[in-house]
């Protein structure tokens, strides 16, 4: 049953993130069409930032994404294993340390300075619509009420934190099936527990792939310059009273209102690819699912030959 399902996740979501690209190469052809590419790539005209952002969100965010991008290819080669999955289940036990200790510190600094910064307010919700219209080429302009729209206000404050609560926690009950899954034994026993845990596991990362395609996309096409800013590739010029404008036009201007800039500036070249470039390996073998050690340590897969440094597999197989 588990081994089905884990077949259906895989085929559903590799088409599903096809479609997702597809859409996303539809909707360039329409920033295209729209003169909104030309106008940002080539007359180099961006929404312009208030604010100077200072450097401990940034820092969180590079460790952030670097961990995230480890995860993903690791998690990825731990399903997939086109070599021995040791390796690379190290780098992502280190990886999901370092990015769960940077997510705690994320909120922690959410609450104490940036926290207003994600909170959805009811003018927010009213603006969702014309929001919504102006991704789909249904008007030329966006409301600007905050730093983040709507949509980006509901990604990053209520999507992404609950998605990594989820992705940390079936993460750890891999890891401690006992103390993690233990109210889940009477119904399923520890090693569906755990198979359960893993097959969840797996959908969000899917979901976190999708989404951070979203977000890499957006960001790219919609403020691609404050994203160089952001990683501190190049830096957005400063407004004397510590107000942060960058080339191109404010937020509330439309295009027309706006100058150009003195010189464009082409930037192609310093662009990093992000997740949506995950190359997936081979599919899993038969039986990678069906069992699963309860013992802590590493998730042993009953394909794999059992390594004396492992513990044994769990009699409980479902
Ligand atoms: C947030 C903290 C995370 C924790 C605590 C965590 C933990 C784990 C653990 C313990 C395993 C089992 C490894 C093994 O078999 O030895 C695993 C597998 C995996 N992880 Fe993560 N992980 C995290 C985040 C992520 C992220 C962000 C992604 C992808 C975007 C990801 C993708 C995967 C995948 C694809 C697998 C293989 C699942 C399978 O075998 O079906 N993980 N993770």
């Amino acid at each position: 049953m588990i081994a089905l399902l884990n077949r259906y996740a895989d085929i559903i979501f590799f088409a599903l993130y096809l479609v997702v690209l597809g859409a996303f190469a539809l909707h360039f052809v329409g920033n295209i069409l729209t003169g909104r590419a030309y106008k940002r790539f080539v007359l180099w005209q961006w929404p312009a930032h208030e604010e100077i952002i200072p450097p401990a969100p940034k820092i969180m965010h590079a460790v952030h994404v670097i961990c995230m991008v480890f995860l993903a290819f690791s998690g990825f080669l731990i399903r997939f294993p086109i070599t021995d999955r040791t390796p690379f289940r190290y780098i992502h036990y280190v990886a999901m340390y370092v990015v769960g200790v940077n997510f705690i510190l994320r909120v922690y600094y959410a609450f104490i300075r940036d926290k207003k910064e994600f909170t959805l307010t009811f003018q927010d919700i009213k603006a969702m619509p014309a929001t919504i219209k102006y991704y789909a080429f249904l008007a030329s302009d966006k409301p600007h009420l905050a730093k983040y729209n709507p949509m980006q206000k509901m990604t990053y404050g209520i999507f992404f934190p609950l998605l990594m609560i989820v992705q940390g926690l079936t993460g750890l009950s891999l890891v401690w099936p006992k103390t993690f899954l233990f109210i889940f034994q009477p119904l399923v026993g520890f090693s569906g527990a755990v198979a359960y845990a893993r097959l969840i596991h797996y959908i969000v990362a899917w979901l976190f792939i999708i989404l951070t395609t979203v977000h890499v996309y957006l960001a790219s096409t919609e403020g691609f310059s404050a994203l160089l800013d952001f990683f501190g590739i190049v830096p957005a010029e400063h407004g004397a009273h510590g107000e942060h404008r960058e080339h191109g036009v404010s937020e509330h201007a439309t295009y027309e209102e706006s100058h150009l800039p003195e010189k464009p500036v082409i930037l192609e070249e310093h662009f990093e690819p992000g997740l949506g470039e995950v190359h997936l390996p081979e599919t899993p073998r038969e039986g990678d699912y069906e069992g699963t050690s309860s013992e802590g340590g590493f998730p042993s897969y009953p394909s794999e030959p059992p390594k004396p440094s492992e513990p044994p597999h769990s009699e409980d197989e479902i």
